[in-house]
This record gives structure tokens, sequence and C-alpha cells, in this order.
């Protein structure tokens, strides 16, 4: 598969840590619709303000805990989220960037801003999986920012997702090739 590179700096957090091949894939796959994702919503909605490099930066790193806790790879849980944030603020990233580790995973409520559901659109959408609530948190926060009607929002955003979906199945196997 043709990826965007990991920052530098992620890259070599993950080689010290000694991240798993499969964790590494993840985290390519996750940061580069991650990049998709923000360029075709500025493309449609140029005037949407949000910190692009901060999406970016939280979908090369959501999943970093995962590094002390290798069978929530495979598995359910919830502990790599906390521990990734420690590992990320003790790499010496500032807690506004390592706060993704923690909200990729967390129900979804007022307190997540755009960046954080945007993280979580990505991590959800490289695999054709669609969460119709966060897609709804989506819609809604672009209906509001921009004060656009709902179909046009619902339209945007149906198709960008629709479209960063089409690759899934070649995701899902380049993946599963690598070893955990
Ligand atoms: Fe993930």
């Amino acid at each position: 598969m043709i990826l965007i590179d990991l920052p530098p700096a992620i890259n070599e957090l993950l080689t010290r840590l000694k991240a798993s091949p499969r964790l590494v894939a993840h985290l390519r796959l996750v940061h580069d619709v991650s990049a998709c994702l923000v360029e075709r919503l500025s493309k449609r909605f140029p005037t949407l303000k949000y910190d692009q490099s901060a999406v970016m930066f939280g979908a090369a790193t959501h999943d970093i805990g995962k590094v002390q806790y290798p069978n929530e790879l495979t598995g359910h849980g919830n502990r790599h989220e906390e521990a990734g944030r420690a590992l990320l603020v003790q790499a010496g990233f500032p807690l506004e960037l390592a706060r993704f580790a923690v909200t990729h995973g967390q129900k979804r409520d007022e307190s997540l801003n755009l960046e954080d559901i945007l993280v979580q659109t990505a991590d959800t959408i490289w695999k054709r999986k669609r969460v119709s609530s966060l897609e709804k948190d989506l819609i809604n926060y672009v209906m509001k920012e921009l004060q656009v009607p709902e179909w046009e929002a619902f339209t945007a955003i149906d198709d960008i997702l629709t479209e960063l979906a089409a690759d899934a199945d070649a995701r899902l196997g380049w993946q599963f090739e690598h070893p955990v």
C-alpha cells in the first residue's frame, strides 16, 4: 500500500518502545486516513476551523499505549489509553496532543472537540466501520460552526466517508500481514 509516512518523531518513539509491526501498521493506516479526511473536509468546507496537524498527530499516536498492553491489539480493553497518554507526555509531547491516546476511546460528550471527533472517525472508517452517532456528532459540529443546513453537512460527510471506506479491504489485508 502507498501510505504517507508517520512523522519522524513518532517513528523514533515507536522504534524506541519496540512497537510491534502490527501496531505500527495500524497507526500508519489511521494516520493516512486522517490525512485524507482533513484534506477532503477542507476542500468541502474551507472555512471550517480546527487543528489539522493535531488530528494527524492523534491518528498517528492514538493506540501507542498498546506497546504496554499488546493483548489489546487483538482483543478488547482500554488500559492502553491512559498508558498511551503517559508515554507521550514522558516522551516530551504536550498534554494537548497526548490527550488523543485517551479521547480516541472516550464516549462522545461535550468535552470532545472537533479534533477528537475526527481522530475517532479516522480510527473507525479505515476499516469501513460506520458509527451513526459519531457521524451525527460530526454533522452537527459542521452545521453549528458553518451555519449550513443539515442535508448539506450530511451529504458532504457521507460522500467523504463513503470514499474513504472504499479502500478498507486493502487496508485490512495490509494490516493483518504484519505480525502482532
Ligand atoms: Fe485504533
